[in-house]
């Protein structure tokens, strides 16, 4: 490799940020951090700056650029406050960065991921909200702007180290059968229906195996998680949502699994731990230390599967119902989505009230066409009032 590569972390605050910050701190001779993010935890950022020394750090407003400056000033740290979306796009897009974590949660991540893609850099997805909301306008920047797509959920990751290196010349092409996204069923997965109604927040936030921030947490226990991600593979992989099945495996060692016309699998296994898909995405085609310990088949033992429920869990439907209607409808269940694990979250709504508002709004907002960023910012837009209007008719 012949020089440092520069490295943009947007979300650095967050769980996959701060994972990043570790891969990349074990090897300063290949990546140096150029560009963090943060959006309220600004105590955390600014530790963050004063140990890696970004040249740019970007938080939301002046106020908290006063903050952080303060801080960053009495560290002698000669880091530079953007503020923003702006300044996350300039930071994504800057000429000389190699590399873009994306790492902001939710909607809130698509423009300066996208401004990453449109400026050509190596993109490392791990918003996998961006590619739901707008996937063929994304997909269709990334090959006009030759930008190299990565994917950092692991399950996408285990998926892309399983396909061949020319899968993009069409699954049929390269003789794949299916893809099987393992899920590991989050915390309530052998709870039964009625005690889900009274699940708290915490215990959503729960998992038994990955340890995350905690919107992907109640996505993964409402399973609406697998079922962004069903949508987000059919994008990466240019598959129909009828050739990805999920499969419930709950010890999270193996990350998916691709299923050949030869009858042949192939899968890839690691510990539940984001560094290695995230060094994996860092270093391709090479390989690096992750700080992962080496897996140890013999205490796990065992490994098993079983189908999804989703009778208990209806994210699960709903999501694949949206991807096989395209066009706006997964668009619209995210938007949903995330005002309804925000009402969870806050306590103003119970657990299986997530699938009914996300159901209720994806019912009455028709499916459109989408042309244009535009028109994806106006249905999350409406999505998002359809989700307000549910919350007040429901007394919340
Ligand atoms: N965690 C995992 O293991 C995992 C695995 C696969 C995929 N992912 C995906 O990776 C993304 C991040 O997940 P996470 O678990 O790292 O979440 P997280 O711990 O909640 O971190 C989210 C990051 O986004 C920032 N952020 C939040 N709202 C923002 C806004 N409106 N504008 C700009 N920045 C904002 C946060 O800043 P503050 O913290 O400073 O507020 C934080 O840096 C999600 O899309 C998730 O689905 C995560």
């Amino acid at each position: 490799m012949s020089r440092v590569q520069r490295i943009t972390v947007l979300g650095a605050t967050g769980s996959i940020g701060l994972s990043t910050l570790d891969v990349i701190a074990r090897h300063p001779d290949r990546y140096e951090t150029f560009a963090l993010s943060g959006y309220s935890r600004l105590d955390e950022l600014l530790a963050l700056c004063l140990k890696h020394a970004p040249v740019f750090a970007v938080v939301p407003d002046e106020a908290a650029a006063a903050t952080l400056r303060a801080g960053l000033d009495a560290g002698g740290s000669r880091t530079e406050v953007l503020t923003g979306e702006r300044g996350l796009c300039a930071v994504a897009a800057d000429p000389q960065v190699d590399a873009v974590m994306a790492a902001i949660v939710g909607a809130a991540g698509l423009r300066p991921t996208l401004a990453a893609v449109q400026a050509g850099k190596k993109v490392l997805l791990a918003n996998k909200e961006a590619l739901v909301m707008s996937g063929a306008l994304f997909m269709e920047a990334v090959r006009r702007n030759n930008a190299v797509l990565l994917p950092i959920d692991s399950e996408h990751n285990a998926i892309f180290q399983c396909l061949p290196g020319d899968y993009a010349r069409g699954l049929d092409r390269v003789g794949v059968r299916r893809i099987l996204l393992t899920a590991s069923g989050g915390p309530f997965r052998q709870t039964p229906s009625a005690e889900l109604e009274r699940v708290t927040p915490e215990q959503a936030c729960a998992h038994p195996n990955w340890s995350m921030g905690r919107k992907i947490s109640v996505d993964s226990a409402s399973m609406m998680n697998k079922g962004l991600e069903l949508i987000e593979a059919c994008w990466l992989f240019d598959a129909p949502p009828s050739r990805v099945e999920v499969v419930v495996h709950p010890q999270s060692v193996i990350h998916s699994l691709v299923d050949y016309v030869d009858g042949s699998v192939l899968a890839q296994l690691g510990n539940p731990d984001m560094r290695t898909p995230i060094a994996n995405a860092l270093a391709w085609p090479e390989r690096i230390d992750s700080g992962v310990p080496p897996l140890d088949l013999f205490a796990i033992a065992r490994l098993d599967f079983e189908a999804p429920d989703e009778r208990r869990f209806p994210c699960l439907r709903l999501a694949r119902e949206a991807a096989e209607a395209g066009n706006s409808a997964p668009a619209v269940l995210n938007a949903a989505n995330e005002i309804a694990v925000d009402a969870f979250l806050r306590g103003r709504i119970r657990f299986p009230e997530i699938a009914s508002m996300i159901g209720q709004v994806l019912e009455r907002e028709p499916v459109v066409a989408l042309d244009s960023l535009d028109a994806v910012f106006a249905a999350d837009q409406r999505a998002r009032e359809l989700a307000g209007e549910w919350l007040t008719r429901h007394g919340r």
